[in-house]
């Protein structure tokens, strides 16, 4: 248990991953939405949520692996979809997939990336998820999701909770646009950031490399044409289950607050929902993800496998969403406050320090393996 005392936890990497990348792409990754009141909230709601330990539990290693889709994870999380990954650091999504090979969790891959599937599949094998938004041309989203199943990929998670782009002022402040300006100020900001300078420079500039194949020609102003051109969130239920028709793997609803919601994504055929308020990145005075989950878990926690994202910052908070009947969490901004902090060894970093930190909560309450969290749930103390 050295590491856990002697090398630096999350919220430590965050402060370091500040003073490693350019305002531009740190305000990228921290930024919510509207007034920012959300991710904070996000944060504040799983503190609340308190877990009373029970003592002289006997001798034992907490069991953290659990089942997903028929395959069996070393721990109960894994790294959520981060469009422009390899934008925060070089090569982000290479070196979080050869975590994920290596340390037996899933790295889902966004759909706006700067890598392909095809790239993921040959580092993470099916540790490798795809992270799908629905493109306008049903024949892109064919194509794509050929490409996956092809290159190996058996996980799908479609994102539906980004009906529409959302108002992040904090980015736009920082003069984060598409297609980029170099103004003197941009300059000025990467010459104080020389390991991210030096990194990208070696690495090559970020490319969205997944959706290259249908970022066709400039629009008729002689603009280049932007991702956003091409997903259309103005979807219904029709949506998953045309998605369903076709793939053959495992199907994740990703983006699910609302209880009918889930049962609908439920009926759809999906294998899996993700419950999440997509960072507090899309409205501002949306519930925590984790005030969301308990009723969701009501209505579909029976028949189906519930994902649980934002806010995770560590093995307590995982815990928590668990207790409260998660049956895995991902995480988006932690595993990418590693990266940005240690570069090539931030996957793994991130890795160990979770799977430690996660086994060091277990034994604090006295808790073998993850099917008995929900015994420690708010409220079950008395009646245990
Ligand atoms: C995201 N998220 C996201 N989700 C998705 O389905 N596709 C995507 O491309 C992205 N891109 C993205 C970029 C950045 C910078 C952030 C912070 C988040 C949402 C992500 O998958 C996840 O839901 C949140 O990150 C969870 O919150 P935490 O773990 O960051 O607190």
């Amino acid at each position: 248990m050295d590491l856990l005392n002697t090398y630096p936890s999350i919220p430590y990497l965050e402060q370091r991953a500040r003073k490693r990348i350019p305002f531009f792409a740190w305000e990228y990754l921290a930024s919510g939405t509207g007034q920012e009141f959300g991710v904070a909230h996000n944060l504040a709601a799983l503190q609340r949520i308190k877990l009373t330990p029970k003592m002289l539990a006997g001798r034992y290693e907490p069991d953290t692996r659990t089942e997903l889709f028929g395959k069996t994870y070393d721990v109960p999380f894994g790294v959520a979809p981060v469009g422009m990954s390899g934008f925060l650091w070089p090569g982000a999504e290479r070196i979080l997939a050869a975590a994920a090979k290596k340390h037996n969790f899933p790295y889902c891959l966004s759909s706006v990336a700067c890598e392909t599937p095809e790239t993921i599949a040959e580092i993470a094998g099916d540790n490798g998820w795809l992270q799908y938004y629905p493109l306008k041309d049903l024949a892109d989203e064919a194509d794509l999701l050929r490409r996956a199943w092809d290159a190996g990929i058996r996980t799908l998670a479609v994102t539906i909770d980004i009906p529409f782009g959302s108002r992040r002022e904090r980015q736009l402040r920082a003069g984060l646009v598409m297609p980029p300006r170099y103004t003197l100020q941009t300059l000025w900001r990467v010459a104080r950031r020389p390991h991210w300078a030096f990194a990208t420079l070696a690495y090559g500039m970020p490319r969205f490399r997944a959706l290259e194949p249908y970022l066709k020609s400039p629009d008729e102003y002689g603009k280049p044409r932007r991702p956003a051109d091409f997903i259309d969130g103005l979807q219904d239920w029709g949506l998953i289950g045309r998605i369903r028709d076709t793939w053959k793997g495992a199907l994740i609803v990703k983006g699910i607050m609302h209880p009918a919601d889930a049962l609908n994504a439920v009926e759809q055929g999906a294998d899996g929902i993700v419950v999440s308020n997509h960072g507090a990145r899309q409205l501002d005075g949306a519930p925590a993800s984790i005030e969301a989950l308990p009723d969701v878990v009501a209505e579909v926690g029976a028949k189906t496998k519930i994902l649980f994202d934002s806010g995770v910052r560590g093995g307590l908070d995982m815990v928590r969403a668990l207790a409260l009947g998660a049956d895995f969490c991902l995480m988006g901004r932690a595993f990418l406050f590693s990266v940005a902090a240690l570069g090539k060894r931030g996957g793994d970093h991130a890795a160990e320090i979770l799977r430690l930190d996660l086994a060091n909560i277990m034994y604090q309450l006295g808790a073998r393996s993850l099917a008995d969290l929900p015994a420690y749930a708010p409220g079950r103390a008395a009646s245990k």
